[in-house]
């Protein structure tokens, strides 16, 4: 029989329910229960209110009560719906190169780049691999990110695309929060390929994608649409036999150029992401479509660009979740909260849209109902910050990390 318990008094719950999926939201819709109460049934939620309210009820379930003793705000677990964490080795040298001067795209040209990872990560075996998925995925538990989305695309064959999905679902054994897996084949052509892009992406097509439905790797595919990558003309067959096997379909999108919007607003994609250059025509495009528009703050910083335009996103009537990119080569940061926080600052967002980014609008970018808020029959995932107000959160801008992490009805870090 499932466990109960109740953990309370908390100073400030936010349950981050009633606010809309799409466009601007303003922090006075956000919820705030006072001296709030979270009762747990095994691995979810069971209800929430203040903790007067729950104490009679747990005594009756006879739930354990966790007592807490200080101030905290409770949030739900964080959600990173974009990272390629299953990578080996490091691109320090392309972020020495490009401050002194080099784009991101020379580099790519000239021997670094998405293939310089490519060749460090086809040398490590599936059990290296997961074992630096868990490390990085521990990293986020620690920061609050309870689920994670993990792409593959440091593989570029069968066999290596193959071998990074199997590292993914193996160190989703091994750690405590979510990992959702997501096949990014498609992240550029292969320098060993023999064939052009129409060439490979038929391979991925009549090969990869049965084996990933087969084993039931992945119901996400995710392709990079860009010039140094693939064009919208060679992704388009591609992307619509991945639609009609019925995967969900996520897009690199108008990182440097236009033209991955317009894709995945055709193809109905769950999200569109980067958007760096996306002009006010896309914007407009995006906000009257269900595609999730992710901005991805750690890719700006790494390469100093631009942010993704999120005001005017949210403004058009978007829907905007913020996730960090991490990957060795523009983004090696991973830090969430901190890249959640300094781009709020830029671009003017509201604490309540920063907040909505990174947990329910992050866990519709990924499709996931059970997580995101905190709410009955969901997943018991949330973090405690040593604090007595919401706002602190932010201000500090990424430094001040959650003291306790729940995932799935169990305590599992501790400051
Ligand atoms: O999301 N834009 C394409 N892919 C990654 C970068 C990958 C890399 O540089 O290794 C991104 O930024
Ligand atoms: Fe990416």
């Amino acid at each position: 029989m499932a466990r109960y318990k109740l953990i309370g008094p908390i100073t400030q719950l936010l349950p981050m329910t009633n606010l809309p999926l799409k466009g601007a939201i303003r922090d006075d819709q956000l919820t705030v229960i006072k001296n709030a109460g979270i009762l747990i049934k095994g691995e979810n939620i069971h209800a929430i209110s203040t903790f007067s309210d729950l104490i009679k009820t747990a005594k009756e379930l006879n739930a354990e009560v966790v007592e807490l003793q200080s101030s905290f705000v409770c949030l739900p677990g964080f959600i990173d719906a974009h990272t390629h964490i299953c990578f080996s080795g490091s691109r320090a040298n392309d972020y020495a190169m490009r401050n002194a001067g080099k784009s991101y795209l020379e580099i790519a040209k000239s021997g670094g780049g998405i293939w310089d990872t490519v060749t460090q990560t086809r040398k490590a075996d599936q059990l290296e691999l997961s074992l630096c998925i868990a490390k990085r995925a521990n990293h986020l538990l620690k920061n609050g990110i309870t689920t994670v989305e993990v792409k593959s695309g440091y593989g570029l064959s069968i066999k290596e695309e193959l071998k990074m999905l199997h590292a993914i679902r193996e160190a989703n054994h091994n750690v405590e929060s979510d990992l959702i897996p997501t096949c990014l084949a498609a992240h550029m052509l292969p320098k060993d390929f023999d064939g052009d892009h129409t060439d490979y992406l038929e391979e991925l097509m009549t090969t990869l994608l049965p084996i990933l439905k087969i084993e039931n790797l992945t119901n996400r595919v995710d392709a990079f649409v860009e010039q140094s990558a693939f064009s919208t003309k060679n992704i388009y067959p591609y992307i619509q036999k991945a639609v009609d096997m019925g995967f969900d379909i996520t897009i690199h999108a108008d990182q440097f150029t236009t033209g991955g919007s317009e894709i995945a607003v055709k193809m109905n994609a769950v999200s569109a992401d980067h958007l760096e250059a996306s002009t006010d025509a896309e914007i407009k495009m995006l906000a009257a479509s269900d595609v999730i528009a992710v901005a991805l703050p750690g890719a700006s910083l790494g390469l100093g660009c631009n942010f993704t335009p999120a005001r005017k996103i949210l403004d058009a009537g978007g829907a905007l979740a913020i996730a960090s990119d991490w990957n060795p080569g523009s983004a090696p940061m991973g830090d969430l909260l901190l890249q959640a926080c300094i781009l709020g600052t830029f671009q003017k967002l509201s604490n309540a849209e920063i907040l909505a980014a990174i947990t329910y609008r992050a866990a519709a970018a990924l499709r996931l109902s059970n997580c995101g808020t905190t709410t009955p029959e969901t997943l018991a995932d949330f973090s405690f910050f040593a604090t007595d107000h919401y706002n602190e959160i932010l201000y500090h801008q990424g430094k001040m990390t959650p003291s306790i992490v729940w995932k799935r009805g169990e305590l599992v870090y501790r400051k």
